[in-house]
């Protein structure tokens, strides 16, 4: 870690404070920086690289808003083959360089019936059916807790804000439980049924490990999904990873329109 956060300090103006990580079909947001820095994961000593389709692999840092962030544009998930600890390898990399806040970021399928394609989500929780906690090993207290405390796993200042934003703008935001499973292959519509009983709006393959460890570390956590298309199942329609990406991009303008003005006043 200190080779890589070492080399990330040599290149970067100045610390940022605010984080984002981009999901599949999100990355276009990355485009609207100014004053960058741009890091190959396949460049910085240690990193893991992002193996899928619509993940970048590269991080970025840059100004929006007068605001100097670190984007990661691309992520590495855990069906990749890479041990958990290397999926939230750059999390901590991005807590000690010094990043307090952290807006992650996905593509999901919807459950919640009142959701359609194309709509953002804010997650208020997450349920890890994935059975992989990235906290399990020996524990450095220094870094954070053995025990970590949940509550507010998704701040809830940063939901009345970001939703405060969504009304000024008039756009339609939604709100609900983010379901982790492992993939790479869909969930089956049993699954998505079990889901839905056990109280999820959305599934995805990613995230909950970044923001377990980005808690253990203090760091606040806002999540946004992309309802890329209904869970398996609920709609009488095969999924398609194509799909996924063609309706992150679709929602590229509103979606960075919203990060954008949440990031002013975050
Ligand atoms: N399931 C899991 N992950 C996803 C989905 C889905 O339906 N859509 C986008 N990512």
């Amino acid at each position: 870690m200190k080779e890589t956060i070492n080399f990330i300090k040599t290149k970067i103006k100045s610390i940022p404070k605010i984080g984002i990580i981009l999901g599949s079909g999100l990355g276009d947001f990355a485009t609207n920086l100014t004053d960058t820095v741009e890091l190959n994961y396949k460049d910085i000593p240690n990193f893991p690289q992002s193996t899928v389709k619509g993940h970048d692999g590269k991080l970025i840092f840059g100004k929006i808003k007068d605001k100097y962030i670190v984007v990661m544009k691309g992520r590495i998930h855990f069906y990749e083959g890479y041990d958990i600890k290397d999926v939230v390898f750059p999390v901590k990399i991005l807590s000690k360089i010094g990043v307090k806040k952290l807006i992650v970021t996905n593509a999901a399928g919807g459950l919640n019936t009142d959701f359609n394609p194309g709509d953002l989500m804010l997650i208020e929780d997450h349920i890890n059916l994935a059975g992989k906690n990235p906290l399990i090993g020996p524990n450095d207290e220094s870094d954070g807790p053995r025990f970590l405390d949940m509550t507010n796993c998704y701040d809830k200042d940063l939901i009345e804000k970001s939703q405060k934003i969504a009304n000024e703008l008039d756009q339609k935001l939604q709100k609900g439980i983010y379901m982790y499973f492992s993939g790479p292959s869909y969930e089956t519509a049993a699954e998505v049924r079990m889901a839905r009983i056990l109280g999820a709006d959305a599934v995805g393959m990613s995230t909950v490990p970044e923001v377990i460890v980005a808690r253990h570390r203090g760091i606040k956590v806002l999540g946004i999904s992309t309802i890329t298309n209904m869970g398996t199942g609920v709609l009488d329609k095969p999924l398609d990873h194509a799909e996924v990406v063609e309706v992150g991009k679709e929602v590229s303008d509103k979606f960075t329109k919203l990060l954008t003005n949440i990031i002013e006043v975050i």
